[in-house]
């Protein structure tokens, strides 16, 4: 290549400040409101930058606001997000689960699950999955790993777009809420 040319840009994600967290402030879980997206942006960016999981755009977090649930402390800092993402009749998946690096441990990855796991019941959704590296968190709220296979839906509307689709590190893990004749 020519060295006159220079590229573009370095595709990296800058460095994420995330806000200071008071250690033992009291905190819940509620959905998500528009004055969350720029946190929660944050929040997915940081561990993005880490390889923990996928950049997502503040429009995809504004188009799919409704899908979310947060947990903020009573500074009003955000302490952690989930969504929860409707593919099909009997079938949706849990994304875009971050807590923060200073409050990680203390349960808070399990309530979020356990929101979005309560709405999916409450919408009348049998199955949740996660496309994740994160097994182990996964295995201990009675996820087991499944086949992609199961998902094809899911492989049509997002795999398909993304860029490290032949070399993806997630594995499928699956949830059955409610067991349903097929
Ligand atoms: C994965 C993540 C959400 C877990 O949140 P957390 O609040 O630290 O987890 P919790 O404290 O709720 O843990 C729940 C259980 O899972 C276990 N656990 C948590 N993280 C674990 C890990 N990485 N490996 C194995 N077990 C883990 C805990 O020990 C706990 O077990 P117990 O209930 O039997 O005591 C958090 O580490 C995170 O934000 N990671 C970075 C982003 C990421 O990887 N997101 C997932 C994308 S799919």
């Amino acid at each position: 290549m020519s060295e006159r040319v220079k590229p573009l840009m370095k595709l990296e994600l800058k460095p994420v400040e995330l806000p200071e967290v008071r250690k033992g402030a009291r905190f819940w879980v509620r959905k998500a409101r528009v004055g969350d997206v720029d946190q929660i942006h944050d929040l997915i960016k940081y561990w993005a930058r880490e390889s923990f999981m996928l950049v997502r755009s503040k429009g995809q977090l504004y188009e799919n606001l409704r899908d979310f649930h947060v947990i903020e402390d009573e500074d009003g800092v955000l302490l952690g997000s989930v969504a929860l993402h409707i593919l099909w009749a009997d079938l949706a998946e849990i994304r875009s689960l971050a807590v923060h690096p200073d409050r990680q441990g203390e349960g808070l990855g399990r309530m979020l699950v356990e929101a979005a796991e309560a709405e999916a019941r409450l919408l009348g959704v049998p199955r949740v999955f996660a496309f994740t590296i994160q097994e182990e968190f996964f295995a201990r709220l009675g996820y087991r790993v499944t086949e992609p296979g199961a998902f094809p839906r899911k492989v049509w509307f997002e795999c398909r777009d993304c860029p490290f689709q032949d070399n993806c590190p997630e594995v499928p893990v699956l949830k059955v809420l409610e067991e349903r004749d097929a």
